[in-house]
């Protein structure tokens, strides 16, 4: 069996206040191997930007990493270097976040390129970076290389983006919300693109999005995340078909085609639990209708099911919404909200 390129083992990343420490993100674990694509998915503000982070070593300040290990090809990444391990790169939703806006997209690839292959000429590193240009599929490469970001659309500068990214030959892209700011066309290119560069160099993407219709049309694997924790990981067809758990289902019923095709389009109620809040139990009791004393008295752990389906419910694959008031009154939850 292949051994994986990322293993991300019981991370833990916490806030500090004054007050007290708030964990953001509790105990995920997960593995990605060479040439898959993996789906992180949940609403803003559930942790999936951090836990992307967290393999590129890019976490924010304010925050830090308070338990866990997260090794790429062996080698545990070093919160404290700052700086993205040679094997991983990571894209974002505003290229402008990577785009210096004073210089010349090709110049800029040419830098990765050297960042790569210390010791090349200028001019060589200034050759390859058409050849990426070409290879994102931007039109005209030669010509475009010699432009700045400002002259470039959404799409293209996104293309420019990746073009950095992939010039220092890793293996694995986190790809954090990359066509969110696009429209639906140019979001599908992009997508495409992501696609064909994962088969065409082996990479292992992590394909983080709350849009679970392109999660879900993209990955071979999905990881569901709500309120810092993984909450039903698995292959993505069939957690489509048959979700676990009532977040999953929640959200599923939120996608407009699937609704089409029910006749059911009901929105999760509430809102994406306060961690400051986080009650011993279940993060979703607030939000769920299956919900009993039970689910509220202690931690629920993310159980294995078969199939290598993980679910953390203590009552997994019952229908929701078959009726009936939930069976614990929501007032009685923590209250809801940001943290
Ligand atoms: N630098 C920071 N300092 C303190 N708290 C932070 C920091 N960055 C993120 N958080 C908190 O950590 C939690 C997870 O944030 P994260 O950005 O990972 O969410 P997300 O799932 O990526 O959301 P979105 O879909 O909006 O991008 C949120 O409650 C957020 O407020
Ligand atoms: S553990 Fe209980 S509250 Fe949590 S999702 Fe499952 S049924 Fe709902
Ligand atoms: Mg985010």
């Amino acid at each position: 069996m292949t051994s994986p390129i990322v293993t991300v083992d019981r991370l833990s990343i916490d806030t500090r206040s004054a007050q007290r420490d708030i964990r953001l993100i509790d105990g995920v674990s997960f593995d990605l191997y060479r040439g898959e694509m993996v789906g992180l998915v949940g609403e803003s503000g559930s942790g999936k930007s951090l836990t992307g982070s967290a393999l590129a070593a890019l976490l924010p300040t304010g925050v830090e990493r308070s338990g866990g290990r997260v090794l790429v090809n062996g080698r545990e990444v070093d919160d404290s270097a700052k700086t993205c391990p040679d094997d991983v790169a990571m894209i974002f939703q505003n290229p402008m976040t990577s785009l210096n806006p004073s210089l010349r997209v090709g110049d800029q690839i040419a830098e990765a390129i050297r960042l790569r292959h210390r010791g090349m000429s200028r001019r060589e590193s200034r050759r390859r970076a058409v050849d990426v240009l070409d290879r994102v599929e931007m039109n005209r490469p030669a010509e475009r290389a010699r432009q700045y970001p400002f002259e470039f659309s959404g799409g293209m500068r996104q293309r420019a983006m990746i073009g950095i990214a992939i010039a220092r030959e890793p293996q694995v892209l986190v790809a954090d919300e990359p066509t969110t700011a696009l429209d639906v066309t140019v979001q599908k290119n992009i997508l495409d693109l992501i696609d064909t560069l994962r088969t065409e160099m082996g990479l292992a993407v992590l394909l983080i999005s709350h849009d679970l219709a392109v999660v879900s049309e993209r990955s071979d694997r999905m990881m569901v995340m709500y309120a810092g924790q993984l909450v039903e990981t698995g292959s993505t067809e069939p957690m489509l078909g048959a979700p676990m758990h009532p977040y999953l289902e929640g959200l599923l019923r939120c996608v407009p085609e699937r609704a089409a095709e029910s006749g059911e389009l009901r929105p999760l109620p509430g809102q994406v639990l306060s961690l400051a809040d986080a009650g011993p139990g279940c993060r979703f009791a607030a939000r769920c209708e299956l919900c009993t004393p039970e689910c509220m008295a202690a931690p629920v752990p993310l159980d294995t099911m078969s199939g290598g389906r993980q679910v953390r419910c203590i009552r997994p694959n019952e229908p929701v919404g078959a009726g009936g008031p939930p069976l614990v009154s929501n007032s009685a939850q923590p209250e809801v909200g940001g943290v």
